[in-house]
């Protein structure tokens, strides 16, 4: 059975006081997850060892960097290794946010490196993909997803596009208030997991957890998570609210 994953996309958010007590309101408060249902906590980099020591007490509460470069270590001021990432016990990676490739010019080739180094370190990466809305209009969606899986992900072997989460995100839904119907949701999910198939085979499709992303909210979440092929979400600002997060993982 494939993993359900509710992930926290704190994004640049929070002071380290504000971090502090939204971590220890997740650290003490009583959580639906187990070992097929986990919180993931992608936080910004300077609290990444914070939120490891506050979480500790729950095996099923993981930790997220929310991004890392290419390389394993060298001359690139600024950036975090997934060398370094390892080191310190954490275990996920966000790749490839929508944010990351439009502010900071991310293609899918360059993501396919972040990946294959995320591998080679065995750190999960949480691969977003979503289109803009443009495409969404033109209803070319399916495709502009698939393109976007196939050059920064079809190049592994089965073992390792196993190990990968996929997160759908349409660009148009983030941050908007605007969330894709669960029709819209459930329909994209089916044609990524059919996409794998076609590579992949239907046995390796079916392991993947697809999550879904974009103005998720607690009074969003259960009708969404019960699509088939919805195994979670990505969520950003509804994951700073300890309350309303709370909400979302036990939905
Ligand atoms: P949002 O962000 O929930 O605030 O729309 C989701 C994301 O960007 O991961």
């Amino acid at each position: 059975m494939r993993k359900k994953v509710i992930a926290a996309n704190w994004k640049m958010n929070g002071t380290l006081e504000q971090a502090n007590d939204l971590l220890d309101a997740f650290a003490s408060a009583t959580l639906n997850v187990n070992e097929e249902k986990i919180a993931v906590f992608a936080v910004p980099a300077p609290y990444l060892l914070l939120a490891k020591e506050k979480l500790v007490g729950n095996p099923f509460l993981k930790v997220a960097a929310q991004n890392c470069y290419s390389k394993k270590s060298g001359a690139y001021t600024g950036e975090i290794s997934v060398e370094i990432l390892k080191s310190i016990g954490i275990e996920f990676v966000v790749l490839g946010h929508s944010e990351r490739r439009e502010y900071f010019g991310e293609s899918n080739s360059f993501l396919a490196e972040k990946v294959n180094i995320s591998l080679e370190f065995g750190i999960t990466p949480i691969f977003c993909c979503g289109e803009p809305l443009e495409i969404r209009e033109a209803e070319t969606q399916n495709a502009f997803v698939a393109k976007q899986l196939e050059e920064s992900l079809f190049h592994l072997t089965a073992e390792g596009i196993n190990k990968i989460i996929i997160a759908y995100e349409p660009i148009w839904a983030i941050g908007t208030g605007k969330t894709a119907s669960n029709q819209q949701a459930q329909e994209m999910h089916a044609s990524i997991r059919s996409v794998i198939a076609a590579k992949y085979g239907a046995d390796i499709a079916n392991e993947i957890s697809i999550l879904y992303g974009g103005s998720v909210k607690a009074s969003s979440a259960v009708d969404l998570f019960a699509e088939p092929d919805v195994d979670g979400g990505l969520v950003g600002g509804a994951s700073l609210i300890a309350d309303e997060f709370i909400k979302i993982i036990n939905a």
